[in-house]
């Protein structure tokens, strides 16, 4: 359905300005192998750098099924394996063992080139250092992703995601012309141009002022709820992770707790917890 929405109900539902959407049904998370409402799922997923005495486990054996429409936060320590876990589920690094599905599709079997084309086509990515092309304009980062599926790149619905995060005035403007808030908003426009089966985002709010990551957030958090956007993201924010339906903690490379609707304080508790533990 999401798939099929045009791009001026995706501009017109994001409208930048209006408030975060409220945060309906939080789900308790679909069960792991159940694909039934579950964007993505990961089973017995571990992933190990280097042999020997100074081998790492950076995930040992996690098992989650992320929810299809909505907005997973995942926190805890640094070096807890976060990002680790973010790239092994959008297919960026693979799992020395375990597998991993993402809308139905087992990764871990794809070839190099087969996840290419997956990512392009079926995934949608916010990272903390913007990564815009420098030399192309807001519009030509936005229309990117649909120029390199080989499709024709269609101006109008270019144009809408742009004016769906609020710059549609800035359509000319090259990253070194923009506020690191506004490039975010860029990247979060490029990242929802196809409609992907999901956006992840490490930290998408990291290099970010106060207002410009509340800006940020509000978008991601509209997206789920306007337009059924499955986001995953990864925070050390307890205010970001308070737009989660669900925050995931991770410490030493296993999911230790969960909380569904999460307040700031409630999370920042836990962290603090964790950090201490
Ligand atoms: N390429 C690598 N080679 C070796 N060890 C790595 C590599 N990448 C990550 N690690 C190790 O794996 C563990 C998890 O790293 P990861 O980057 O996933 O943590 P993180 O939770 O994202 O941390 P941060 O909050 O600092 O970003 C760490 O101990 C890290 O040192
Ligand atoms: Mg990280």
């Amino acid at each position: 359905m999401q798939r099929l929405m045009g791009a001026t109900r995706r501009a017109r539902v994001l409208g930048i300005g209006a408030q975060a959407g409220t945060h309906a049904g939080a789900p308790a998370g679909a069960g792991p192998g159940e694909d039934d409402g579950t964007a993505v799922v990961l089973t017995e997923v571990w992933r190990r750098y280097g042999d020997g005495p100074g081998a790492v486990a950076a995930l040992r054996g996690i098992t989650v099924g992320l929810p299809r429409g909505r907005l997973t936060c995942v926190m805890g320590p640094s070096g807890s394996g976060k990002s680790t876990l973010l790239q092994c589920a959008a297919g960026l690094d693979r799992p020395t063992s375990g597998s991993v599905q993402v809308g139905g599709v087992e990764l871990t079997a794809r070839t190099e080139e087969e996840l290419t084309v997956l990512r392009r086509e079926r995934l949608g990515f916010v990272f903390q250092a913007f990564n815009l092309v420098p030399f192309l304009t807001a519009e030509q980062n936005v229309g990117l992703p649909l120029r390199l599926a080989g499709t024709r790149v269609d101006r109008a619905r270019v144009r809408t995601t742009l004016a769906s995060v609020g710059l549609a005035d800035r359509a000319g403007h090259r990253p070194a012309e923009l506020s690191g808030g506004q490039q975010q908003r860029v990247a979060i426009a490029r990242a929802l141009v196809t409609a992907p089966e999901v956006v992840f985002a490490d930290e998408p709010t990291g290099a970010l002022d106060t207002g410009s990551a509340r800006e940020v957030l509000s978008l991601l958090r509209r997206s789920v709820d306007a337009l059924g956007q499955t986001v995953v993201m990864v925070t050390h924010d307890p205010v970001a992770a308070s737009y989660a339906d669900t925050v995931l903690f991770l410490a030493d490379g296993l999911i230790v707790d969960a909380l569904d609707r999460p307040d700031a304080a409630a999370v920042a508790a836990r962290m603090t917890r964790l950090e201490r533990s």
